[in-house]
């Protein structure tokens, strides 16, 4: 199988796995973001926080106050730059609010970090007297030099899509599209990780672009949703279904 699926806390689970398993982290963890004071930001549900979320199931994580999502952070991705191949790459999506403490728990747990990528979401609401906000970031890391040489790739900075509407099954899902093309900051054959897979779209997109994937998700709902999406998607592929592989967002 190119993957494996685990349902469970994400520092457990990674505390499982051998060093130099993978090749890249690539990753949306809970931004813990969404309300303007503190009280806002750990009182609310992720359903509450996100009006588009109508009939989706909530999802664990989204309450902790800023020290404890330092923590979180640091924790993890400590795990997880060990479970990485030396070069390979982390790749974290965060909101323009959640920007330094990403950054700051990324260099603590002793990534490299080389930048900043945009997701412009085009669908984004106008708001009356404000500046809009269409877009979401994604750090950069390395873990140590950049090996060009085994993956001479030349990759925007920029990615420009709509977050899924039509069969959406996570509250914060991403676009497989984008997806796709950041994998392809892993080299050429590697694994990629998830440790917060959500409804599993960085794994879809890992196996189509044809790395092996490791997932890791707590909300048991959603744990389902990214296994049953995986194991379609390596049936897609192995019965080379174009028409279902090109299929919606
Ligand atoms: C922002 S969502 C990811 C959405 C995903 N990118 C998608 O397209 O479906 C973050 C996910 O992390 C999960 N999560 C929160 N805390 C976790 C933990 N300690 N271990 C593993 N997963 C966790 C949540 O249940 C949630 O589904």
């Amino acid at each position: 199988m190119p993957f494996s699926f685990h349902q469970g806390d994400a520092l457990t689970v990674l505390a499982s796995l051998p060093d130099d398993a993978v090749d890249a982290v690539i990753t949306d963890p809970p931004y813990n973001s969404g309300g303007r004071t503190a009280k806002e930001r750990t009182n609310r549900t992720a359903k509450q926080k996100y009006s588009s979320a109508k009939d989706l199931a909530d999802f664990t994580g989204e309450n902790m106050d800023q020290r404890s999502y330092g923590f979180f952070l640091t924790q993890n991705l400590t795990e997880a730059y060990r479970i990485t191949r030396p070069s390979g790459s982390a790749l974290i999506f965060t909101d323009w609010r959640q920007l330094p403490i990403t950054s700051d728990a990324l260099q603590a747990a002793g990534w490299l970090w080389r930048g900043v990528l945009t997701w412009h979401k085009p669908a984004a609401r106008p708001q009356k007297g404000r500046f809009k906000q269409d877009c979401e970031y994604i750090l950069w890391a390395t873990k140590g030099p950049v090996d060009a040489e085994r993956n001479p790739v030349y990759l925007p900075g920029l990615y420009s899509a709509s977050q899924p509407r039509k069969g959406r099954k996570h509250i914060t899902e991403k676009p497989v599209s984008v997806m796709r093309e950041l994998c392809k900051i892993t080299a050429p054959g590697g694994t990629v990780l998830d440790f917060c897979a959500g409804s599993g779209s960085t794994g879809v997109a890992a196996l189509l672009e044809g790395y092996d994937f490791i997932g890791i998700e707590k909300t048991q709902h959603y744990a389902e949703i990214a296994a049953d999406r995986l194991t379609e998607t390596v049936r897609q592929i192995s019965t080379q279904d174009d028409f279902a592989l090109a299929g919606p967002e």
